[in-house]
């Protein structure tokens, strides 16, 4: 079968030169295991930091392997109980047109509940990791209160713009940070941000001015997908007490040199609270929040956007767009 395989350790900005999709031997499932045709491959921005030669928070990806990532599917084969031929379910497997998956000790695998899902490629991404990461980041970690102010970075994104919605969604006041106007725009118009920032040529004392500028009486919480001057920025606008949910720091991916912080001392100035999450450790709730995605999507109150590109070729450019400011929504691969 075809797979994309990993051809470089990536020094720096990630592009399509550093995947090359080669034959690799097809796979069998073991006693406990399914096999797996896959349709839709989830591009995620963290797989950057497996790209590199040293070790990370996951072992990394060794080059000529295969990468590994969330991938929706048809079960061909099924060596456990809980699996049917047929199937659609959502695991992480390899990005290849197959993955042998061992549902028993992988917690992102589930099967599609046909009575709360939309569609198939939504379990990737509003009722997939993407979503459940704004659900969970923002209800269990940050716990806004109705008439608290949330700022989003990384608001035009797949967890961004569904971390917005869900503020608003439970009473509170949305204001998201997003690259270029068309995106800031978007926030508003599209998602319903009450307010949007756009930080392209910022610097870090015009970024916190304009933060303060649409947050005249602070911030309570803030959901942060970006790190770097971003969060620096918003570390100077928080309320006593306030909460921030650090998500991921998607503009450090790419760079050796993370930049200096300043505004750190707000931490203990107004009593902050910086909490980190996993996705994946709240697996045994998944299926509650699969149904209230669900039912905000068919009422209207959540919406999306996803942006697909078509075959494995397309997977290292379409991962190299996670970091270019060029993806328009949830990055999908359909095979
Ligand atoms: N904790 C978890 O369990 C978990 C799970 C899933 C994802 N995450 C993290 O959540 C974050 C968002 O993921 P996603 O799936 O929403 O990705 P996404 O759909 O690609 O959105 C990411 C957004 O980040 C912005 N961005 C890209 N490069 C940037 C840079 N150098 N500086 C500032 N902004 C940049 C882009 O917006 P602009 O074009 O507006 O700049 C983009 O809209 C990532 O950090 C990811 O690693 C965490």
């Amino acid at each position: 079968m075809r797979a994309v395989i990993l051809a470089s350790h990536p020094h720096g900005p990630v592009s399509a030169a550093h995947f090359e999709v080669r034959d690799v031997p097809t796979l069998e499932a073991q006693e406990g295991q399914i096999l797996v045709r896959n349709m839709f491959l989830s591009l995620d921005p963290g797989v950057r930091v497996l790209l590199g030669a040293q070790e990370g928070y996951i072992a990394p990806i060794l080059v000529g392997d295969p990468l590994v990532t969330l991938a929706m599917g048809e079960v061909t084969e099924s060596r456990h109980l809980g699996f049917q031929v047929g199937d659609l379910i959502v695991g992480r497997g390899l990005t290849a047109e197959s993955s042998v998956i061992t549902p028993d000790v992988d917690p992102m695998c589930w099967k599609l509940d046909q009575a709360t899902m939309t569609a198939p490629s939504n379990s990737l991404g509003i009722q997939g990791a993407a979503g459940m990461t704004a659900y969970f980041g923002l209800l269990d970690v940050a716990k806004p209160q109705p008439g608290e102010t949330v700022l989003v970075s990384g608001a035009a994104g797949a967890v961004g713009s569904a971390a917005g919605q869900i503020a608003k969604i439970h009473g509170c006041r949305a204001v998201g940070i997003a690259g270029g106007p068309v995106k800031a725009k978007r926030l508003t118009k599209e998602f319903g941000f009450d307010a949007a920032i756009d930080y392209q040529g910022l610097s870090l004392a015009e970024l916190t001015a304009a933060v303060k500028a649409v947050c005249p009486d602070g911030v309570d919480v803030f959901f942060d997908n970006v790190g770097g001057t971003q969060l620096d920025a918003a570390l100077d606008c928080m309320n006593w007490k306030g909460r921030v949910t650090t998500c991921g720091m998607i503009s450090q991916y790419n760079t050796q040199v993370p930049p200096a912080m300043h505004n750190l001392f707000q931490v203990v100035a107004n009593a902050l609270r910086i909490e980190g999450f996993l996705v994946h450790t709240y697996a045994d709730q998944f299926d509650g929040a699969i149904a209230a995605l669900g039912e905000w999507v068919r009422d209207g109150r959540l919406v999306f956007r996803e942006d697909i590109v078509e075959g494995l070729d397309s997977f290292g450019g379409g991962f190299a767009r996670l970091f270019d400011g060029s993806a328009q929504g949830k990055m999908l691969v359909k095979l």
